[in-house]
């Protein structure tokens, strides 16, 4: 590997290459609040779409009693999900599951789960009808569907939307709650907005980013290659954790709560803000 390698390779190959945890928005923050705000226990069943490499089912199943099923598109992500939860006590091994498989043909009958925990998932699929259609069929009548995606609290500025764009390697449209709830809302209105709750996203101060680039550096697998390769690392994680630090003066995260409606009710009029 060589410095070019390091300058040139995809955004999400560099991840990959660094080994970062890969989080719902919010980490177990946001796990901790569901379980909070939703009734959980040893008869729910969960699905936890876009699993990745599985920190939210292996929270989830840490801190409630729930059977809970993972899936991903990404066929190395579930092997390394699957490997965590080897490595796991068992009481998670005996409850939860993973396998490769599509949010666009979730692979269990109708009907079946309490709950969906669908984080920052859903952002990432193209076709996001298809999936919400998908979330209405394995959904129990009544259940709940679990957003926790990165919203913005306050439009940020052309030029930040660009760069975070130019990290990512692909155009970002920024999103708000409302935008999200709408999303859902005019694709089916067999789901009812039960809730939201939004939450902003703090900057860090300059020698916390310096530290967690340092953790990394400090990998094994990483602190074995030659010095140059290391410090083509250093300068490329620095410069996007630095733009993702500004945008986070504009960014936060939603967790948003929608339950599949079995039956047609009478709108609410007077509502509390
Ligand atoms: C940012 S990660 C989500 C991580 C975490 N579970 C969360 O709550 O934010 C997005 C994941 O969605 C997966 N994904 C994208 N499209 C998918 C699809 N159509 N079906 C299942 N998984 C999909 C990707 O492979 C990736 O692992």
């Amino acid at each position: 590997m060589t410095e070019d390698d390091i300058d040139q390779m995809s955004y999400t190959d560099f991840i990959a290459l660094l080994d970062e945890t890969n989080r719902c928005p919010g980490g177990k923050k946001t796990i901790r609040r569901i379980r909070e705000l939703i009734h959980i226990d040893g008869k729910t069943n969960i699905l936890d779409v876009g699993s990745n490499t599985g920190f939210t089912s292996l929270e989830l199943s840490r801190i409630t009693p729930a059977k809970i099923s993972g899936i991903d598109i990404s066929e190395s992500c579930v092997s390394q999900a699957e490997k965590s939860l080897s490595e796991d006590i068992g009481s998670v091994r005996s409850r939860v599951t993973f396998q490769v498989a599509s949010s666009y043909n979730i692979p269990f009958p109708g009907d079946n789960f309490d709950l969906i925990m669908a984080g920052g998932a859903t952002g990432f699929m193209d076709d996001k009808s298809k999936a919400i259609h998908e979330y209405l069929r394995v959904l129990k009548p009544w259940g709940f569907l679990v957003m926790s995606p990165l919203t913005y609290h306050t439009q940020p500025p052309q030029k930040m939307v660009d760069d975070v764009s130019e990290i990512i390697g692909t155009t970002i449209k920024p999103m708000t709650t409302k935008d999200w709830i709408n999303t859902v809302d005019e694709i089916s209105e067999d789901f009812e907005f039960y809730f939201s709750e939004p939450h902003k996203l703090s900057p860090r101060i300059s020698e916390e980013i310096d530290e967690y680039v340092d953790y990394f550096l400090k990998k094994d697998h990483i602190k074995i290659l030659s010095e140059s390769v290391k410090d083509a690392i250093k300068r490329r994680w620095l410069s996007i954790l630095r733009v993702f630090n500004e945008n986070h003066k504009y960014l936060g995260y939603s967790i948003i709560v929608f339950r599949k409606r079995p039956v047609v009710e009478e709108p609410e009029l007077f509502r509390s803000t």
